[in-house]
């Protein structure tokens, strides 16, 4: 059957689509939470049948409440491995801990983490930056590293240029490591990430 997989989003979740299209992630997408009940990715989940549900910030008193519920929210599909496509939230240490959680990255890190990671590397001038699937850790953007790759930066970018040049990356990048997890060929040793045959 293969690994149970839930993917959390808070946009468009174009990634969650590469996920859903992917012909052999050796997983399923059990359920999609969101932190917006406007996500997109809500959309493209249930358009292929799968369980999408929405935990918002705004509906409990406070962030513990708001994770706890979020973290019932996961368990309940029981995943093997959760996945941050565009999850725009900050997850407790707590919450990284119970589960394996994959994050896709819209730069080389430890270059530039955080939201902003395309006008930061814009603004900085680089010539290149790029993709990062990592394992996430109690840290922002950075837990162990998965895959990266390089995509040049062009004189004329815009961050929107630049952003749409990065995520033709990710919607391949991302869906080849979830499917190394899946398949059990990644092995975690400190930070070092080893790719197993
Ligand atoms: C991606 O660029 C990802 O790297 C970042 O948020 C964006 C999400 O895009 N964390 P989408 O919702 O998957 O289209």
């Amino acid at each position: 059957m293969g690994k149970q997989l839930v993917v959390l989003v808070s946009g468009t979740g174009s990634n969650l689509q590469a996920l859903l299209d992917h012909p052999a992630l050796g997983g399923q997408v059990a359920r999609v939470v969101s932190d917006r009940p406007a996500a997109g990715g809500l959309d493209r989940a249930r358009a292929r049948g799968v369980d999408a549900v929405t935990v918002a910030s705004a509906d409990h008193p406070d962030r513990a409440t708001w994770e706890a519920a979020l973290a019932t929210a996961v368990a309940e599909a029981a995943p093997d491995l959760v996945v941050l496509a565009g999850f725009m939230r900050i997850l407790s240490a707590r919450f990284v801990a119970r589960w394996p959680i994959l994050n896709v990255h819209p730069s080389l890190l430890p270059a530039f983490p955080g939201a902003r990671a395309v006008g930061d590397a814009l603004d900085w001038g680089v010539k290149v930056s790029g993709v990062t699937v990592h394992l996430v850790d109690e840290q922002v953007d950075h837990g162990p590293i998965v895959a990266q790759e390089a995509v040049p930066v062009l004189p004329d970018d815009t961050p929107e240029s630049l952003h749409a040049r990065i995520q033709r990356v990710e919607h391949r990048l991302l869906p080849e490591c979830v499917a190394l997890f899946c398949h059990d060929r990644i092995a975690v040793d400190g930070r070092y990430v080893r790719i197993l045959p």
